[in-house]
């Protein structure tokens, strides 16, 4: 008996990692009002069973970081360094939220003034345009601030949400124009309103889909949600409550993880869930860099032979990002093991202790503010372009 009720929440697990896997379950899962209201008596059983499945799924199969901790030593500790483990936050309990409180930002464009105090009801940000002044509760703050921080506040009443105006930009140390927001101008002239970029409930669900470990169960409303803050080891492991207890007694080969992250396929599928294999086609080259993923993949040295260069052939997906040089060109040499004879150092008598080959084949572009990205479709970048 004991054996199929396992085998039963085996499935369900998996169900729940397959669809995680390919963002059905955060895409399905968000707009409660809207395509399901058309037929609520057929769906609302359904929906019910489903929300109730996974409140139950989340209670009973997460063991949660700090339960890794005491095997896994090293993954643990190098997560605590990765944006990855603080990506989000609850804007009261912010640093940030400490350093702007009873200050004044004004952006530089446009002129609008934002008031930050905080008040009974929490955080709050009062934005003062031509002919109009709006006010909001700020709940959550996204990014570790490695390079940006941006702020969004649930509209409960509204089942939506607001991405601010004012984002934090670490190598200016302050506030600056969301990116990709435009000039706010009055009578509803500009695609932005007077507070930022307003979002629908799917909007935010996508938003915080990459940002946190879990989103909202089926029909539920943006404040009902449980969030949990975080890319959490579970995220990208799937549920592993049973692997935790199970080792405990010596039998964690018993259970195997639902996603086989070493199959070098099922790995991209992962990384590009959040850091994006595919963009629109009116996306500016600047914007796609962004994109590592989508770049990787048009670079020749993936495409001979996709499965032995992937995101972890460079990278330990717990850690933060390396800056040692030396490391990735050694990911070079492992492959192209005669540079000496490759044409570029013939032409550019290549001098290994001063140049590598990051700087010339994946060089540095700027995205905003002064934010730069690396790009990832290695190859030989053509002098004006990289000038551009
Ligand atoms: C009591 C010790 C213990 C705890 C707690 C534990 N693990 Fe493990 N874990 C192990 C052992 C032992 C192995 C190697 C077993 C094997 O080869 O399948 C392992 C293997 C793994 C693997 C590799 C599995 C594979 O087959 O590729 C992953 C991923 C993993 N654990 C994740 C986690 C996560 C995430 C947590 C916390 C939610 C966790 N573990 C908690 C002992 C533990
Ligand atoms: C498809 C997944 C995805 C969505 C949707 C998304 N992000 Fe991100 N975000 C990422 C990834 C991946 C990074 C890290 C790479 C980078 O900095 O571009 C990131 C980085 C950031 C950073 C910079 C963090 C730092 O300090 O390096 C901020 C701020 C941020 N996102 C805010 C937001 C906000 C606000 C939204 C929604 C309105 C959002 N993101 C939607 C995937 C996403
Ligand atoms: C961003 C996704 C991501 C997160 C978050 C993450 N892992 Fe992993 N983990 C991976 C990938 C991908 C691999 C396979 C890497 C490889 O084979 O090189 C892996 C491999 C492992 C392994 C097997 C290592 C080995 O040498 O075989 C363990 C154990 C593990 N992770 C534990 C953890 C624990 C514990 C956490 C949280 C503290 C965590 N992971 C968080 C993506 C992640
Ligand atoms: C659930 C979404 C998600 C998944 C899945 C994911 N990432 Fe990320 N990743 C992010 C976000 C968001 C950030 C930015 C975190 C921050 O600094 O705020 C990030 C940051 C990073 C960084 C920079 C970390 C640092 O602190 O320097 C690396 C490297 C990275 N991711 C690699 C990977 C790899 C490799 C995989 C696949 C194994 C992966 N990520 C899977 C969302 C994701
Ligand atoms: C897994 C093996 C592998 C790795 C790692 C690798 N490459 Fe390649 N690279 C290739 C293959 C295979 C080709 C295609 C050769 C061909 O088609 O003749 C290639 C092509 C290239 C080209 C020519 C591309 C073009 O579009 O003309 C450049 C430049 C290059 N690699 C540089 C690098 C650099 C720099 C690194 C490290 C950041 C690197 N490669 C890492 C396998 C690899
Ligand atoms: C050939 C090596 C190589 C591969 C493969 C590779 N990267 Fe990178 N990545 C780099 C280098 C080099 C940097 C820049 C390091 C630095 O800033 O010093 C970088 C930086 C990053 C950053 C940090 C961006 C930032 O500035 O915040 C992220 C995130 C990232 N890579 C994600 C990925 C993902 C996802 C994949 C798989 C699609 C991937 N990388 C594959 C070499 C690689
Ligand atoms: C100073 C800039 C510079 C550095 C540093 C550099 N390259 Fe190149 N590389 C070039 C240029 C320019 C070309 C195109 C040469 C041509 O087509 O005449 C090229 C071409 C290549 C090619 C394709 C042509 C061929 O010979 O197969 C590969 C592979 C390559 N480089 C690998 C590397 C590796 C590996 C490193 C690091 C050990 C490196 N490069 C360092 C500028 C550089």
């Amino acid at each position: 008996m004991l054996k199929s009720f396992q085998q039963r929440i085996l499935r369900l697990i998996l169900l729940v990692v397959v669809l995680t896997g390919t963002g059905i379950l955060w895409l399905s899962r968000s707009s409660p009002q809207g395509a399901d209201s058309e037929k609520p008596h057929q769906n609302a059983g359904s929906v019910n069973r489903a929300r109730e499945q996974w409140e139950t799924l989340l209670a009973t199969q997460f063991a949660g970081d700090a339960a890794c901790v005491s095997c896994h030593p090293n993954e643990s500790a190098a997560h605590q360094r990765s944006g990855h483990s603080h990506t989000a936050f609850r804007m009261d309990e912010s640093e940030l939220a400490r350093r702007l409180m009873g200050t004044t930002y004004q952006d530089a464009s446009d002129g609008r003034k934002v008031d930050f105090a905080l008040e009974d009801k929490g955080f709050v940000a009062k934005v003062s345009g031509q002919e109009e002044t709006v006010i909001n509760r700020v709940d959550w703050l996204l990014g570790s601030a490695t390079h940006a921080q941006t702020a969004v506040s649930i509209l409960e009443d509204e089942n939506a949400g607001l991405e601010h105006c004012w984002t934090w930009f670490t190598n200016h140390n302050k506030l600056g124009r969301t990116p990709g927001q435009s000039d706010y101008k009055p009578h509803g002239a500009s695609i932005d309103s007077c507070g930022g970029r307003d979002m629908s409930a799917q909007e935010v669900t996508e938003c915080f889909g990459c940002h946190m470990t879990f989103g909202p169960a089926p029909g539920q409303t943006l404040s009902e949600v449980n969030w949990q803050p975080n890319i959490s080891c579970e995220r990208c492991h799937g549920p592993r409550r049973f692997h935790s207890e199970a080792a405990l007694v010596g039998q964690a080969e018993q259970y195997k993880p639902m996603v086989n992250l070493k199959d070098p396929q099922v790995e991209m599928k992962l990384c590009a869930q959040c850091h994006r294999d595919q963009v629109d086609a009116s996306t500016p080259e600047k914007d796609q860099i962004r994109f590592q993923p989508f770049r990787l993949k048009k670079a020749r040295c993936y495409q001979a032979g996709p499965s032995s260069l992937t995101c972890t052939t460079c990278h330990d997906p717990h850690d933060q990002t390396s800056h040692n040089i030396e490391r990735y060109q050694k990911t070079c040499l492992n492959c192209h093991s005669q540079p000496h004879q490759s044409q570029c150092d013939r032409d550019q008598q290549l001098d290994l202790a001063t140049d590598n080959c990051i700087s010339c084949h994946m060089p540095k572009r700027e995205w905003n503010n002064g934010i730069e990205f690396v790009d990832h479709w290695i190859r030989v970048v053509q002098q004006k372009e990289g000038e551009k």
